[in-house]
C-alpha cells in the first residue's frame, strides 16, 4: 500500500498495516507524519527546565537495581538490598501510622464499622463529625474547594493554640500535601506573562527542590539567596539584600521563601533571625512563603512560627504559611493532607485564590480526615489518648536519636562534616572529593557529587541526594540524606557509608 503526501512516500506493508488496524492507530496522520503531534520540540520549554533531583537519575537507578535484585540478576553485588535514604518518605522507610488516624481513616471509608465495638468511642465520635460537614455523609463526595469546614475550623484552633493567637478559619485552605499550597501561592502571584521582566521568588540554597522546579514550569525567576553553612545554615540579611540587588535587573521580586525548619538543613531558625527576615520583607515589600511542614520536627531548638513573630512584631504583610500531614510524627505521605494559612492578605485577592482553588475542585477528602487528626488529636481523658501520644512520643524520640547520630558519626569520618541536625529529617554534610574523582565526573560529564553519590549506590546500595540537586555554594560539595532508616537500619548504613568513603577517598587520591 502506498500514500503519498507531498515529497514524503511511505510504503506500509500489510502486516504493519493490520497491526495498525488491530491496535487502533490506523490513522492518516499517523501513517503520514513521522513525528507525534505532540513532541520534544513543541512542548512547554519550562517543563523541560525543570528537574527534581529527589525523584531524580540516582533514584531511577536505585529501583533498576532493586528489580535486579529481585529478580536474582543482582546477585554480585555486595549487598541484598537498597536503602533509600533520599526521601523524607516515612512509612516507607518502616515508620508505623498512627492508630487513631488509621482508624478514623477506615470508619470513615468503611461506615459499617461506626456500628461496631472494633474502635473506641472516640474514633467512631471523630468520624460522625466529620462525616456529618460531607456531602451525603460521604468521603467519596467533593468537599469545598477550601475545604471540608469543620476540618478549616480545626486547623484554627490547632494555630490558635500553638501560637497562642487568633486565627481565622475561613483563612485556610487544605491542600494537596503542602505541595500544592506552595504551588497556589507561586500561580497566585505570577505576572511573568504580563509584566516585561518575571515574577522573582527567593530561594534559599540549598532549597527543596519543588520551589526551583516550579519556579521553572510557572517561568518565574529564582533568586537564590545561600543559607550560611559556617553558622548551622542561618539566613544572613547581608546575603539576601545582595542577592535581591542582583537579580532586579532580571525580574520583579515577589516573595521570599522561606523553609523552616530547614529541608536539605535540618536547621531551626532562632527567633532573632526570623524577625530580621521579617524587618527585610517589610522592606522590600515581598510575600513571606513560610514553609512550616516540620514544625513538629525539633530535637534542638525551639520553633518559632512566622505567624507569631510577626505579629508581636506588629508586622502586617502578607503571609502565606504550609503545614503538611505527610511530615512530622504522622508521616501520612500518601494521603495528601495539609493546609495553608493566609495572613493580612487583602480579602479581594483571597477571594481570587479561592476562585483559582475552585477550579481543582477539592483536596483528597481523606487527606482532609488524616491533617483532622493531627490538628484536633484525642484529649486527655479520651479512650484513644494514651496510645496517640505514645505513638506520637516513639517517633519523635527516635528521630531525635537519629538527628544526633547522623550528625555525630558524619563528623567522625575525615573529609565529612554535618552540622547539627535540630529538625526536620535530613542532614545535608559537606564532603571533600578527591581532585582525580572531581576529573572523573567532569570526564562523565556528571556534577562530583552526583558521582560520588552513583558510585556509593552502585557499590553499597544506599540512595542519597547529590547536593548539586538542592545548589550549594560554587566549588563545595554535600550530599542529602534522610534520618528516616529505623534505627539498626540507619546503624548499618552508617557504618557501611564510612567504609565506602575511605575506600573512595583512597581510590580516588
Ligand atoms: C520543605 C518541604 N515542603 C513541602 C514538602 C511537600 O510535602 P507534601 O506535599 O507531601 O505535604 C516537602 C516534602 O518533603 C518538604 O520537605
Amino acid at each position: 500500500m502506498n500514500f503519498t503526501q507531498g515529497r514524503q512516500s511511505i510504503l506500509v506493508s500489510r502486516t504493519h498495516f493490520n497491526s495498525m488496524w488491530k491496535n487502533g492507530i490506523f490513522s492518516l496522520r499517523n501513517i503520514l507524519n513521522k513525528e507525534p503531534n505532540i513532541n520534544l520540540n513543541n512542548i512547554n520549554e519550562n517543563v523541560k527546565r525543570l528537574e527534581y533531583a529527589v525523584r531524580g537519575p540516582l533514584v531511577i537507578r536505585a529501583g533498576e537495581i532493586e528489580r535486579e535484585l529481585k529478580s536474582g540478576t543482582g546477585t554480585d553485588r555486595p549487598f541484598n538490598s537498597v536503602i533509600r535514604a533520599n526521601i523524607g518518605d516515612c512509612h516507607a522507610m518502616g515508620q508505623t501510622p498512627l492508630t487513631y488516624l488509621r482508624q478514623v481513616l477506615a470508619c470513615a471509608s468503611d461506615n459499617a464499622l461506626l456500628n461496631h465495638d472494633t474502635y473506641p468511642s472516640d474514633v467512631k465520635n471523630r468520624t460522625k463529625e466529620l462525616l456529618e460537614y460531607c456531602g451525603g455523609k460521604s468521603v467519596g463526595a467533593y468537599s469545598d474547594s477550601a475545604g471540608v469546614e469543620i476540618i478549616r475550623k480545626h486547623c484554627a484552633e490547632y494555630i490558635r493554640q500553638r501560637d497562642n493567637l487568633d486565627a481565622d478559619w475561613q483563612n485556610i485552605v487544605l491542600t494537596t500535601g503542602a505541595s500544592e499550597g506552595i504551588r497556589s501561592i507561586l500561580a497566585l502571584i505570577n505576572t511573568s506573562t504580563s509584566d516585561p521582566k518575571p515574577s522573582g521568588v527567593m530561594i534559599p540554597i540549598p532549597q527543596y527542590p519543588l520551589y526551583s522546579a516550579t519556579i521553572a514550569e510557572y517561568g518565574m525567576h529564582p533568586i537564590n539567596y545561600y543559607l550560611d553553612e559556617d553558622n548551622q545554615w542561618s539566613l544572613s540579611v547581608d546575603e539576601l539584600k545582595k542577592s535581591i540587588n542582583k537579580a532586579r535587573s532580571v525580574c520583579i521580586p515577589k516573595a521570599i521563601v522561606i523553609i523552616n525548619p530547614g529541608n536539605p538543613t535540618g536547621s531551626v531558625l532562632t527567633r532573632e533571625n526570623i524577625e530580621d527576615i521579617v524587618r527585610f520583607a517589610i522592606n522590600e515589600k515581598l510575600l513571606i512563603i513560610a514553609d512550616e511542614v516540620y514544625q513538629h520536627n525539633i530535637y534542638d531548638g525551639e520553633f518559632f512560627s512566622f505567624k507569631k513573630v510577626m505579629h508581636e512584631m506588629k508586622a502586617t504583610i502578607e503571609l502565606a504559611s504550609v503545614f503538611s500531614a505527610s511530615k512530622g510524627y504522622m508521616g501520612e505521605c500518601g494521603l495528601r493532607g495539609g493546609y495553608c494559612e493566609l495572613v493580612n492578605f487583602d480579602p479581594a485577592v483571597k477571594q481570587m485564590f479561592l476562585k483559582m482553588l475552585s477550579a481543582r475542585l477539592c483536596s483528597s477528602v481523606l487527606g482532609q480526615f488524616a491533617l483532622d487528626c493531627i490538628v484536633k488529636p484525642p484529649e486527655q481523658g479520651e479512650p484513644s489518648f494514651d496510645l496517640y501520644m505514645e505513638e506520637k512520643d516513639q517517633v519523635l524520640t527516635a528521630l531525635k536519636y537519629r538527628a544526633g547520630l547522623v550528625a555525630d558519626t558524619f563528623n567522625s569520618i575525615s573529609g565529612i562534616s554535618s552540622n547539627k541536625v535540630a529538625g526536620a529529617m535530613y542532614a545535608f554534610p559537606k564532603i571533600t572529593i578527591p581532585p582525580k574523582a572531581i576529573a572523573k565526573a567532569a570526564e562523565l560529564k556528571q556534577a562530583p557529587d552526583f558521582f560520588y553519590a552513583m558510585e556509593l549506590l552502585e557499590s553499597t546500595g544506599i540512595c542519597i541526594v547529590a547536593g548539586s540537586g538542592f545548589g550549594q555554594l560554587p566549588g563545595t560539595y554535600h550530599f542529602r540524606t534522610t534520618i528516616l532508616p529505623q534505627n539498626d537500619k540507619l546503624e548499618e548504613m552508617l557504618n557501611i557509608f564510612k567504609d565506602f568513603h575511605e575506600k573512595f577517598v583512597a581510590k580516588y587520591s
